[in-house]
Order: structure tokens, then sequence, then C-alpha cells
């Protein structure tokens, strides 16, 4: 027996797994109930007395050098996994597979050509309060033109709404008191309006402001004529229409030649052959002063836009639904991240 002992012992000790199954079976040979060593242990009883203890100290060493090989080979197999041997640092990365969201494409590409022309972006909390959205901005308490814009509100008393329009960043920036004043403030909006094909509860719009000495409304034209043409390519023509907003005098709507039809006349424009992206015009002598800035001698400009609706004619997307939905196939049609 003690030969037979030294020979196991022998093949164990030289033993190498190959794989991770060959030492499985290496331990089921080995150390299952019907394999070699408890056999082994079996016969022990057939040992004569006098050899027992010497037999007893073989046949524990055997089965210790058979646990420590498997757990040692064990290990082989486990420092491997994940080891620079399976890992390739100049391997490529999984394809990335992100789109830009068209809002943020527009967003970013109108922020680029007003950024050139040396305007900065300015921000300002969604969450508002009356005076900012409203009564610094020129809307008498109760006038209808608050109507306009139906605006949620998060408590009557003390007043804290959600802004109707960006147009609160303008006094954001006012109030802070730095002249010239030259910012675009892009936001989201919210009103309280049914969600169609037309309208939405939320959406984007970008704010304009640019306050100095001498700033006429040929300056408004200009910048508004560069940026159209910037965005929506040379030779798109502009007209601009009287209007009216409590915050501006003189107030007007900016249109562009339909960029789908080219002026023909199409759905888009309902056979007009213009769009109207824009409000704007020169700040109110009014929103100067509630801000401590001296209409005498300073004069601004300022112009509103939603960020949707350029949206939508520069991609031809014909409901605003779509923004909002998240549906990938929507989604994948844009420019990749
Ligand atoms: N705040 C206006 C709106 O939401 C848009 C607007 C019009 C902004 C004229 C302006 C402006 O700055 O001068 O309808």
């Amino acid at each position: 027996m003690k030969e037979k002992i030294e020979q196991i012992l022998g093949e164990v000790k030289a033993f190498n797994a190959e794989s991770k199954d060959a030492l499985e079976a290496f331990r089921i040979t080995y150390l299952s109930k019907k394999g070699v060593i408890p056999a082994l242990f079996a016969d022990f009883k057939n040992v004569a007395p006098e050899l027992r203890k010497e037999m007893g100290m073989k046949l524990n060493e055997l089965k210790n050098a058979v646990q420590e090989k498997v757990e040692e080979q064990l290990q082989k197999f486990e420092s491997q996994h994940g080891s620079e041997a399976d890992f390739d640092m100049s391997m490529p990365a999984n394809e990335m597979k992100g789109a830009r969201h068209p809002l943020s494409i527009v967003r970013r590409d109108i922020n680029e050509i007003f950024e050139h022309l040396g305007f900065t972006i300015a921000d300002g909390p969604e969450v508002e309060d009356d005076f900012h959205v409203f009564s610094a901005l020129n809307f008498p308490p109760d006038h209808p033109a608050r109507d306009m814009q139906d605006t949620f509100f998060i408590h009557k008393a003390p007043d804290v709404l959600l802004r109707t329009h960006t147009s609160s960043i303008q006094v954001r920036v006012m109030e802070q008191g730095k002249l010239p004043i030259r910012i675009i403030a892009p936001g989201r909006v919210f009103r309280n309006e049914a969600i169609s094909a037309r309208a939405h509860c939320i959406f984007h719009q970008i704010e304009g402001l640019y306050i100095d000495e001498n700033v006429s409304f040929a300056d408004l034209k200009q910048t508004l004529y560069h940026f159209v043409q910037e965005f929506f390519g040379e030779g798109t023509k502009v007209r601009f229409r009287p209007s009216y907003f409590p915050f501006t005098e003189t107030s007007a709507e900016m249109d562009i030649s339909c960029n789908i039809c080219g002026g023909k006349g199409c759905n888009i424009c309902k056979h007009t052959g213009w769009v109207e992206i824009l409000g704007c015009g020169m700040c109110d002598p009014n929103i100067l002063i509630s801000s401590g800035i001296d209409p005498e001698k300073y004069t601004g400009f300022a112009f509103g836009m939603g960020v949707e609706r350029i949206a939508m004619l520069k991609y031809q997307i014909n409901d605003l639904r779509l923004f909002f939905e998240n549906d990938l196939r929507f989604l994948e049609q844009f420019e990749l991240a």
C-alpha cells in the first residue's frame, strides 16, 4: 500500500490542469465518494496494526496534497480571468449609439450664432414670481395681457409660479445692474395649454436682450437678419409686422420667407409664403426704469423665439408632441452625439 500511495502522490504533485473541466475531473477522481482517496481510507482497516501510524500519516499527506493541488489550480484559473491575458487595452470601445435631441441641436446652433456677435448666455429660474414674469415687464395687475399666457401658479400668496416666457431672465439680468447688456437666454417655459400637434404645456424659448447707448431699431433688424441668414441660409427673406408686447415699444413680429416652399406657398406657411418665427421690439422705457436703468442714456432691443417652432421649420416636423415622446425612431434621425 505504501508504494501505491507514493506513486499516487507523485502523480498528484505532477498534475497540471489544462482547463477548469480537467481540474474538476481530477477532483472527482480523487476526492469524490467513490474516488481514489476514500477507497484507500476504506482499505486502511486491512493495514497491519504496527504499520497503521505510518500509513495513516501517508494517507493524510496524500489527501492534503490533492486538496492543495485543487485549490492552487483553481486560483490559477481565477486569476487568469480578467487578467492582462484576456484584457486588450487597444480594443476599440463599444459603438456609441446616442443622438442629439433636435431641440438641443437647434438651441446650440442659435446660441453659437449670437455668441459670435458677442452675446453671452444668461440663465434664470424656472420657478419664478409675479414680479419677474409680469410686473417688471410692464404687465399691469389684472391687465388682460396676462391672459395671453396661461400661467401655472404654485402659490397665489406669496406668489410662486412657473415662468411662462424667458423674458423673466431679462429682468434678472437687468437687476444685476451691469451695463452694457448683451445676452441670450435659452430656457424651458410652461403654459397651461391643452397638448396638441401645435401646442404643449412645456416648451423652450430663447430670449435676447441688448442694452447700450444708441441702440436702435436698425440694430435690431440687422442682428435678426444676420441670424436668419446664418441659421436658415443665405437669401432667406425677412419681414417685420407691427405687434404688441407690454415690455417693448415699438413691438414687432418677424416672419421669414417659408423655407419649405421657398416662398411659393405650401401647407406649412398656409399658402402665404411667410412663417412667423419671433417677437421683438425696443425695450419700453418703463422696464428700464423699473430696473434702475436711465432711459435717457440707454436704449435696448429684445426678442424672443420658440425653439420648437424653429426646429419644426428646420426639420419639417409637423407635430410638436414628437419632441417630448422620446420615440427612438424619431430621435435616431438626428446628428449623432
Ligand atoms: N415673451 C414673448 C412671448 O413669450 C416673446 C417676446 C416678444 C420676447 C417680444 C421678447 C420680445 O423679448 O421683445 O410670447
